[in-house]
């Protein structure tokens, strides 16, 4: 029997960490936060001081890249030996990853990075494309979304929880744009799978989700 998987997609800001973990905890399954895989490149192409328009070098970087994952209750993250856990959250990390999770040769580099979490007893996986392309074969899907003016209020207020320079205006915008870069681009785009579960979570408590999450996993 191969190990079971909820996926758990939907865009920035819509609750899928919180409640992937929340989930996740209560499940006692393992946990894959995709977006932290592409956020990590992100980090790492910058770091590297990569012109993100060439390809083949963000791929190579990709495909060099060690990382652990800590998923503890608060999620660590080693790039090559290094925490970058205080880096993953900012608006430039999240927009960076976009812009490179748009290429298919770095999704291809990645994929396996993301199967590799497939681990007994289960697997909570959020993201943008678990139940489309990485867990097709996923028991349960979820796809959890939220209007762009509550997102961006969300977002706005976890990144002043964390001590980080935030501006509610443009995290806006930035959370539009990078909705259209994520549902438009070629390959993976953001988009429910037809077997999931969908949820707006605009005017629901983060414990409303949970428990509806639970309840069509059990
Ligand atoms: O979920 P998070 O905001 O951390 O993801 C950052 C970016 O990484 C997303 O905007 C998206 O472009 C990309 N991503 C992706 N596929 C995933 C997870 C994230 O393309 N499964």
């Amino acid at each position: 029997m191969s190990v079971p998987v909820l996926t758990i997609d939907g865009p920035s800001g819509a609750g899928k960490g919180t409640v992937s973990r929340a989930v996740a905890k209560q499940l006692g399954w393992n946990y894959l936060d995709s977006g932290s895989i592409y956020r990590a490149l992100a980090i790492a192409a910058l770091n590297n001081n990569i012109e993100l328009s060439d390809v083949k070098a963000v791929v190579k970087v990709a495909g060099a890249m060690q990382l652990e994952f800590d998923c503890g209750d608060e999620l660590i993250v080693n790039l090559n030996g290094i925490d970058i856990t205080h880096k993953l959250p900012t608006e430039n990390t999240g927009n960076t990853a976009s812009i490179i999770a748009a290429y298919p040769e770095v999704r291809a580099v990645l994929l396996q990075k993301q199967k590799d979490f497939q681990q007994a007893p289960g697997l909570v996986a959020d993201g943008r494309d678990m139940g489309t392309v990485v867990f097709p074969d996923a028991a349960n899907k979820v796809y959890l979304t939220a209007s762009a003016k509550e997102r961006a209020e969300r977002r706005y207020k976890q990144l002043i929880e964390k001590g980080i320079d935030a501006n509610l205006i443009q995290i806006t915008e930035e959370i539009k744009l990078r909705d259209h870069r994520d549902q438009q681009r070629a390959i993976a785009p953001l988009i429910a799978a037809e077997d999931a579960l969908y949820i707006d979570s605009s005017n629901l408590s983060i414990i409303q989700v949970i428990e509806e999450v639970l309840n069509w996993v059990r």
